[in-house]
């Protein structure tokens, strides 16, 4: 990667994690952000504010732990894992967002209760169980409750969307939060009813031949503009 790109790339870091906070899906120093590079990955530095992060404040990381820069993000255990385990996948974005993590303080999976739960690729979205923020027994959890899926709650904690790209990782985050806005708003007329099993695997497999939104897709078009056939 040539140092314009990784410039760029550092300066589109900046931008997403400036919009996490400015879409509402986070606040103050809270969350984090990692992209993979040829060497390793990118990962915000801990505890500084995004609307004074600079491009150069981001740290470079190997998949040994390694780092040149500022201190990184106390969850760049996760960030490491779920990059090396997810090789279909190059973004980890992290976010305290209110209603996924109100969900999560209860340790809620969420349900099929909308078609749109099938957009992190299953029939539900997992909540990760808790353990202590930076540790490896949270990235072990975040790990399990990722599997076959690019999104998960994080008990007590709040919420992790993976993404091919910097953009589909943050749609993935809102559209995560969505969601769970909308389980909290159902759930205040009793527990909904869900969509069953045979039904999410027509919704999943239709999003996937569609490439529906950001969800995870057989050919991969997600994120290159290319011309296709409407069906
Ligand atoms: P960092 O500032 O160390 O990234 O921590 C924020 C956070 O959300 C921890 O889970």
């Amino acid at each position: 990667m040539s140092q314009p790109d990784i410039l760029s790339l550092r300066r589109e870091m900046v931008d997403i994690c400036r919009r996490m906070n400015s879409s509402g899906i986070n606040q103050g120093t809270a969350g984090n952000l990692s992209v993979r590079t040829p060497d390793g990955f990118l990962v915000t530095p801990s505890s500084l504010a995004y609307d004074t992060m600079q491009p150069d404040d981001l740290v470079e990381m190997d998949f040994q732990g390694n780092y040149t820069g500022p201190r990184p993000s106390s969850e760049w255990r996760f960030h490491r894992d779920i990059l090396r385990e997810r090789t279909d996948i190059n973004v980890v974005l992290h976010c305290h967002s209110i209603y996924a993590t109100t969900l999560a303080c209860h340790h809620r999976t969420i349900p099929s209760f909308h078609y749109m739960t099938g957009i992190a690729g299953g029939t539900t979205i997992r909540c990760a169980e808790y353990a202590t923020f930076g540790t490896q027994a949270l990235s072990n959890n975040a790990l399990v409750a990722l599997k076959d899926r690019t999104a998960c709650l994080l008990g007590q904690h709040g919420q992790i969307s993976l993404g091919k790209t910097l953009e589909s990782a943050l749609w993935m985050a809102i559209e995560i939060e969505t969601l769970s806005r909308m389980y909290v708003q159902a759930l205040t007329l009793g527990e909904p009813p869900v969509l069953p099993d045979d039904e999410m695997e027509r919704v999943i497999a239709q999003m996937r031949r569609m490439s529906y939104g950001q969800a995870p897709d057989d050919e991969g078009v997600n994120d290159i503009a290319r011309p296709r056939v409407a069906s």
